[in-house]
């Protein structure tokens, strides 16, 4: 990851599976939206809808995220850069979709949205697509921050972690050939609020 003046550039191999990872309303599907190709993108809510016609139907998300692990898996055995839009705020939903990958031997990499809780809180309240109240933003930051340690032990080739809205709004992506490169260092800060690994070596 590179600062260059406002800018953020973070290098991801042209094949690989990207897994965001935020709270609600941290900003995932904007993310999403902006730096890929619709078809690239598999999200949650997308197929809890598809298989409950309800996007917000907790209640279906066993169902939800079988469909998408299977079209996850059919994708990466294609070699088509996958990126997963759901919170995976928890270790059991990132070990699955790492599982996946790595039975195909894919590049994982993670991108952790890190944006405040108050704004968090303040953009789901407006929002009139989800149900959710505060209760739920401090919930998943609770998992969040357990992510926050966790993460870097988890399995993933290059963990991201961008801090606040700014950076997260100033992110280029730089799709490269090579593979993720040996970074040296086990884990490299190259801003304060920056933070990027290499766990592969
Ligand atoms: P969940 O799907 O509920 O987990 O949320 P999410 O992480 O996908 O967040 P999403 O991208 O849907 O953004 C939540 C709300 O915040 C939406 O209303 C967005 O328009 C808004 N939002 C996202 N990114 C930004 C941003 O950079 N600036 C501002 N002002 N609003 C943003
Ligand atoms: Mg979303």
């Amino acid at each position: 990851m590179k600062t260059r003046g406002q800018e953020t550039i973070l290098k991801l191999p042209k094949f690989c599976l990207v897994t965001l990872i935020g709270v609600t309303g941290s900003g995932k599907t904007t993310f999403a939206r902006k730096h890929f190709h619709p078809l690239e993108i598999l999200t949650s809510d997308s197929f809890r809808a598809v298989v409950s016609n309800d996007e917000n139907s907790m209640e279906a998300s066993q169902d939800a995220f079988e469909v998408l692990h299977l079209i996850l898996q059919k994708r990466l055995s294609r070699n088509l850069l996958t990126v997963i839009d759901a919170t995976s705020i928890q270790s059991f939903a990132r070990r699955k979709i790492l599982d996946i990958a790595g039975e195909i031997g894919a590049p994982t990499v993670a991108i952790i949205l890190n944006v405040p809780e108050k704004t968090c809180i303040e953009r789901t309240l407006q929002r009139t697509d989800r149900p959710f109240g505060a209760k739920v933003v401090r919930e998943h930051f609770e998992f969040l921050r357990q992510t926050l340690t966790s993460i870097y032990t988890e399995g993933f080739d290059l963990v991201y972690i961008l801090e606040g809205v700014e950076i997260i709004s100033n992110t280029r992506l730089d799709f490269v050939d090579e593979p993720i490169e040996h970074q040296g260092d086990v884990r490299r800060e190259l801003r304060g609020d920056i933070k990027e690994i290499d766990t592969r070596y």
